[in-house]
């Protein structure tokens, strides 16, 4: 197989992030400085810790992907973005709550010259927040030529030779899909006519794509996910990929939702809940920035169990999943989930999990992993949606003529065999039958 050009990797890598008061954002770069100073390891980091099968069994052969494909190191790492809070990073990481105390005292120095630049922000789109650092113009269209003027300018101002931007910013209300949404020259024009179907998300991605910088949507708003923009990413080789980190309740879904189908069991129950008391809780309490969520974390069911197919097992399904918002958990967020199943003969079971995790813990990595592989990605020419991370996500962009595919094990299995591709190695396909002649 041939490896594909890929440009090194040379020079400081910007992290652009919306958002970047934030819990995700403050324990992604403190967990960042962390693991560069020796005080801890990357856990949950595929870039860090993980390692990818090459050839056969017999060869035992497991490089770290790390030193498999080329990815930019910790090092050369820069962090920036924008808030609507005016605060700098040690005053938002001990309001996240996320990191020990005596941690962030650690970065007191570093994370106190970190500021958010002033945000694009509406609270008609996220209405439980507001915040004073926020940008003024006329349009849509004024705000984002000044995000794109902030990128340039924060480019310029480290020396940065390559940059990613990614969303680690608030759930913004649901927006349907609109025809403003359809083409770049629609979605232009509704811009500068403050069309209501534009939110901020769209706004950020669109700046990122003009200024040739790669979209990461971690939150389930549009944002780059939607025609015009995905259009427009592929013309400018710029990747783009989202939406929504999977990182608790929804990954244990698609953990053991394709186990229970590959044993043929049934299932007609599905009774997911939350608490949680962050920030995030606290913006997810408003019932429209909750639909958002709602489809991104309601669509992974159906993709994989496939009622229409396996009408006997999953046609009954009813899938239900609520969040609230308790703010005396912070963000070590309960998900409850009650699955009623069913196996020979239809006789009924009951599957419960009580999964006690922590929201930024685990989305943290994520965010890095996803900078880490956009940056590879933009290197090796590959512009538009990059569905091979749909590991990543809870709701995966994907082509309009194929479902969304939301299987764990599949989408690990598609994510290993393109880097494998990508560095022109064997793709692995299990079938073995090799060791039996
Ligand atoms: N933590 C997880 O496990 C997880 C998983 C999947 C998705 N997400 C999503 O990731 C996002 C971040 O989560 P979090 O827990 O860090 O939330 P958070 O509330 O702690 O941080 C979000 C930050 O975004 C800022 N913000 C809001 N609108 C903005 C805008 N237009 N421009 C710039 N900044 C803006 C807020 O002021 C806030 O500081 C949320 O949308 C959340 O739903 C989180």
């Amino acid at each position: 197989m041939k490896k594909t050009k890929i440009a090194p990797v040379k020079g400081k890598l910007g992290v652009l992030i919306p958002g970047l008061c934030g819990a995700i954002s403050t324990t992604l770069i403190g967990g960042v400085e962390a693991v560069k100073a020796g005080e801890g390891k990357p856990i949950g980091s595929l870039t860090q810790m993980g390692r990818i099968r090459l050839g056969k069994r017999t060869e035992n052969k497991n490089p770290m992907i790390k030193d498999f494909v080329p990815l930019a190191d910790l090092d050369s790492l820069v962090f920036g973005g924008w808030d609507i809070f005016d605060e700098n990073l040690y005053k938002s990481a001990l309001k996240a709550g996320v990191l020990e105390r005596t941690q962030i005292e650690s970065l007191k120095e570093k994370f106190s010259a970190i500021r958010p630049m002033k945000a694009a922000f509406d609270r008609k789109y996220v209405k439980n927040i507001t915040g004073p650092n926020v940008k003024k113009g006329r349009t849509k269209y004024d705000l984002a030529l000044q995000l794109v003027e902030d990128i340039k300018a924060f480019k310029k101002a480290n020396g940065l030779d390559r940059a990613v931007m990614v969303w680690c910013a608030s759930t913004e209300t649901y927006i349907p899909p609109n025809d403003v949404h359809t083409t770049i020259a629609k979605f232009e024009a509704g811009m500068k006519k403050n069309h209501p179907a534009i939110s901020p998300s769209t706004l950020y991605a669109w700046a990122a794509i003009k200024c040739g910088v790669p979209f990461i949507n971690g939150a389930p708003n549009l944002s780059c996910n939607i025609p015009a923009l995905v259009d427009l990413a592929k013309k400018s080789g710029v990747p783009v990929a989202g939406s929504d980190y999977k990182t608790g309740q929804t990954l244990m879904k698609t953990i053991i939702a394709p186990g229970l189908k590959a044993r043929a069991l049934g299932i007609n129950g599905w009774f997911s809940t939350n608490i949680l008391g962050n920030r995030d809780g606290e913006v997810l309490d408003d019932p429209e920035s909750f639909k958002t969520k709602e489809v991104s974390k309601l669509s992974v069911l159906d993709s994989i169990l496939k009622p229409e197919t396996y009408p006997d097992l999953y046609k009954d399904l009813y899938h239900k999943v609520t969040i609230n918002y308790y703010p005396p958990r912070g963000d070590n967020k309960e998900g409850w989930d009650n699955i009623d199943l069913f196996g020979w003969l239809g006789y009924p079971m009951q599957l419960k999990v009580d999964f006690l995790c922590r929201d930024s813990i685990l989305a943290a990595p994520l965010a890095l992993d996803l900078v880490l592989f956009m940056d590879l990605a933009k290197r090796a020419g590959m512009g538009g949606t990059q569905e091979w991370l749909s590991f990543f996500f809870k709701s995966p962009m994907h082509a309009p003529e194929v479902y969304a595919e939301n299987d764990l094990f599949v989408q690990l299995e598609k994510f290993e065999n393109n880097l494998r591709h990508l560095m022109g190695e064997n793709l692995i396909t299990h079938l073995g039958v090799e060791y039996y002649k």
